[in-house]
């Protein structure tokens, strides 16, 4: 197939792009669109065209493998000006997503319909940039400036419903969407033809409206540079005239494409691509899982049988006694009740989510079950015991997965009969929510096993990322260092709350410092018990310091800080002062700047660590597994990509 071709239905033309996987602008594409509008426009026989693309979906955007390259002609504006310059209107027929320049290319159409299912937006600023081909400019003067801010500035899309609601396309369709297209140009011929989204007036909204939406991005996109250019834009395309507005809108969009937010953003847009498919696995066919049992209904169980629900998988749910599986279910419930009070879930969908679960202690349930997750007590005697049980409850061929956070997931799988189906699946709290998920092969785990852990992580929703066995795998080792970097400018004098505030600046949402008060002390502080018990060599921290002294964070009333009664406020800590004095010497003061630097190369160096001993398999993934396990800032790249291990993207 050509990339673009024509074919014609009476004095219909149908201009079919065909540029796989998703219809990118590539500079082959934006070439043959502009030799199609001179074609058609040469051809006497022809009234309208309608633009309609091959595939899983309608234009998906810019080529966002050409962002690195110097852009080359002929450019998107250029182009789609041509199309909407055409003596003969073009209907965009959207089926998939417009997103980026391909909503662009559609609104430089004069007119737009879409199946009910399809969806349009500009998710530019995702990518650190803005749109570059008129999206923020005849946005406004299709669907009025506040739904341009919402979609220009946030990035997400909206459903064609909602798009013909706002104005933004024209009709949806059902039905064949070809047929349906050439039906709407043809009704279209017979009336008079609107004007082009350039030439339409738009309305000014008074400054208000734009000091209102300034502080509202900068508090939501705390560091993000996009957001509030997008909003600039915006203005810009409604206050000035459209060719000046298109002129500032290339300028800042040109300007963003080089920026170093722009270039992180793109390294994580295609890690996450990679991600749930990797190579090593191609070829191999998953295990189908439909059914699914969990062990355990505590804080993990409940939010692993939560995220199975959600992706329609029935669940059972043991527990030790009866007594404890009322309260694992009554844990899953609270999930659901919490959604439905965040308007996630209707009432009926969280009854449908409990409808699918069942809660017992006898293992007899397990015996038709695809996959078992256990998410027991972090103690290797308990977890040996439950997967000796599941050995004998569950088939042969069901694969038995352990949400262990530190054990070493060979000694959960010593003496099971069929190690080939054991696997770890590291989820992170909440587990319904949390993107994450390490998946911890053992040297025994077959290659299905594996692929079956990334087929559940794509059907989930989440983000998956193979790790090797050691201590914390990649998430909670780096964890450790990042930590340990932190106390260790505690113990040179560094202020505990100008680490947090270094960290808070950087784009955490918390310092270190703080997230440990809101978590607890004390896991980790049983974690380390634990390893010296075992003999392990493991260095009493400052952390250690306060939990002996009973501090485990909000929940005691203090940890790192003091906390006011019922308040979450940290405060700085005079007991703590003084319970770590001995242990600090010096009194350094450093820039926040300084501060970040110092612990996101830490993190890093723990990364290239775990690169060299092969427990995490690319730069990327590490990358990934900050930005969807701890909260690192996605529009920095994660630590290695800052580090600049990952190399030039595409
Ligand atoms: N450019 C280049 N490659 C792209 C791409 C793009 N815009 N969008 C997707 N791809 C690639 C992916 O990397 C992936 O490649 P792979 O198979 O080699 O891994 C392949 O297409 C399929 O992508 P997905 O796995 O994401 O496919 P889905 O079917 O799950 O999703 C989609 C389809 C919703 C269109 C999704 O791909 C998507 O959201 N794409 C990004 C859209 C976007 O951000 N567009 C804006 C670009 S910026 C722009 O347009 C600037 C303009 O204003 C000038
Ligand atoms: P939890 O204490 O909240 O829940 C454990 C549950 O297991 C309890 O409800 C208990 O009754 C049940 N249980 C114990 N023995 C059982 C048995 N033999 N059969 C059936 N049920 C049994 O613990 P949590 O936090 O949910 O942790 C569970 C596991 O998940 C641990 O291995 C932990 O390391 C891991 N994990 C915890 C994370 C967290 O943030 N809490 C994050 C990721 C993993």
């Amino acid at each position: 197939m050509p990339i673009v071709s024509i074919a014609r239905e009476g004095d219909i033309a149908v201009v079919t792009i065909d540029n796989p996987p998703v219809n990118a602008l590539s500079q082959a594409l934006r070439q043959a669109l502009l030799e199609a509008a001179e074609t058609l426009d040469a051809d006497p026989d022809v009234r309208a065209a309608v633009l309609l693309c091959a595939g899983r979906t309608f234009i998906a955007g810019a080529d966002v493998t050409e962002f690195g390259k110097p852009p080359q002609p002929p450019h998107l504006p250029d182009v789609i000006a041509r199309i909407e310059a055409a003596a003969k209107p073009w209907v965009a027929a959207i089926h998939g997503s417009a997103l980026g320049g391909g909503l662009e290319v559609a609104l430089g159409c004069r007119f737009r319909v879409a199946v009910a299912d399809a969806s349009v937006g500009l998710p530019e600023v995702t990518l650190g940039i803005v749109p570059g081909a008129g999206g923020t400019v005849r946005t406004p003067r299709l669907a009025g400036a506040v739904a341009a801010v919402e979609l220009a500035t946030t990035g997400k899309p909206v459903r064609a419903p909602k798009a013909r609601d706002i104005g933004l396309v024209d009709a949806v369709v059902g039905g064949d969407l070809r047929a349906a297209a050439i039906a709407f140009a043809r009704e279209a011929l017979g009336k008079p033809l609107p004007g082009p989204a350039s030439r339409r007036a738009v309305e000014v909204p008074d400054p208000a409206f734009w000091t209102g939406q300034e502080a509202a991005i900068a508090k939501r996109a705390r560091g993000e540079i996009a957001p509030l250019k997008a909003l600039a834009c915006v203005r810009h395309a409604v206050e000035a005239p459209f060719d000046d507005a298109m002129a500032f809108e290339r300028e800042t969009f040109l300007a963003l494409r080089g920026s170093a937010q722009a270039a992180a953003l793109r390294h994580v847009f295609f890690a996450e691509r990679a991600a749930p498919r990797p190579a090593h696995l191609a070829g191999v066919a998953p295990l189908p899982v439909r059914r699914a049992g969990v062990i355990g209904g505590g804080t993990m169980g409940a939010g692993i049988a939560a995220a199975l629900r959600d992706a329609g998988l029935p669940v059972t749910l043991i527990e030790r006694d009866e007594e404890a599986v009322a309260r694992g279910l009554a844990n899953v419930g609270a999930i659901f009740e919490g959604a439905v009070k965040r308007g996630r879930l209707t009432d009926a969908q969280a009854a449908d989510r409990m409808a699918g679960i069942s809660g017992t202690a006898d293992h007899a349930a397990l015996a038709d079950v695809d996959l078992v997750i256990e998410a027991v007590f972090e103690e290797i005697g308990v977890k040996r015991a439950v997967f000796a049980q599941l050995a004998t409850a569950c088939r042969p061929d069901a694969v038995l997965a352990t949400n262990t956070s530190y054990l070493d997931p060979r000694a959960i799988a010593v003496g099971l009969p069929n190690p080939g189906r054991f696997i770890g699946l590291h989820f992170f709290s909440p587990a319904n929510i949390m993107k994450l998920l390490e998946i911890v092969p053992v040297p025994e785990t077959a290659p299905e096993t594996l692929a079956t852990g990334f087929a559940l992580a794509r059907s989930l929703g989440k983000v998956p990322v193979q790790a090797g066995i050691c201590e914390g795998f990649i998430g909670n080792r780096i964890l450790k260092r990042y930590r340990a970097g932190a106390e260790a400018l505690v113990r040179r004098g560094v202020a505990i709350a100008a680490i947090d505030a270094a960290m808070r600046d950087f784009g955490f949402a918390m310092g270190p410092f703080e997230a440990q008060d809101l978590g607890g002390l004390d896991i980790a502080f049983l974690q380390r018990e634990g390893a010296r018990a075992a003999g392990r060599d493991t260095p009493e921290t400052l952390g250690d310091i306060l939990v002996r002294a009973g501090r485990k964070g909000q929940k005691t009333g203090g940890g790192w800080y003091d906390y006011a009664p019922g308040e979450r406020k940290p405060l700085p800590s005079v007991t703590v002062a003084e319970l770590i004095a001995p242990a600090v010497a010096g009194g350094e003061t450093l820039p926040r700047a300084a501060i970040a630097d110092y612990l996101v190369a830490e993190m890093a160096a723990e990364g290239a660590a775990i690169l060299a001993e092969g427990i995490a398999r690319r730069p990327e993934d590490i990358d990934l597994v900050e930005i969807h396990g701890y909260g690192f800032p996605r529009w920095r790249g994660g630590p290695m990509h800052l580090r600049g291990a990952v190399g030039t993207q595409r």
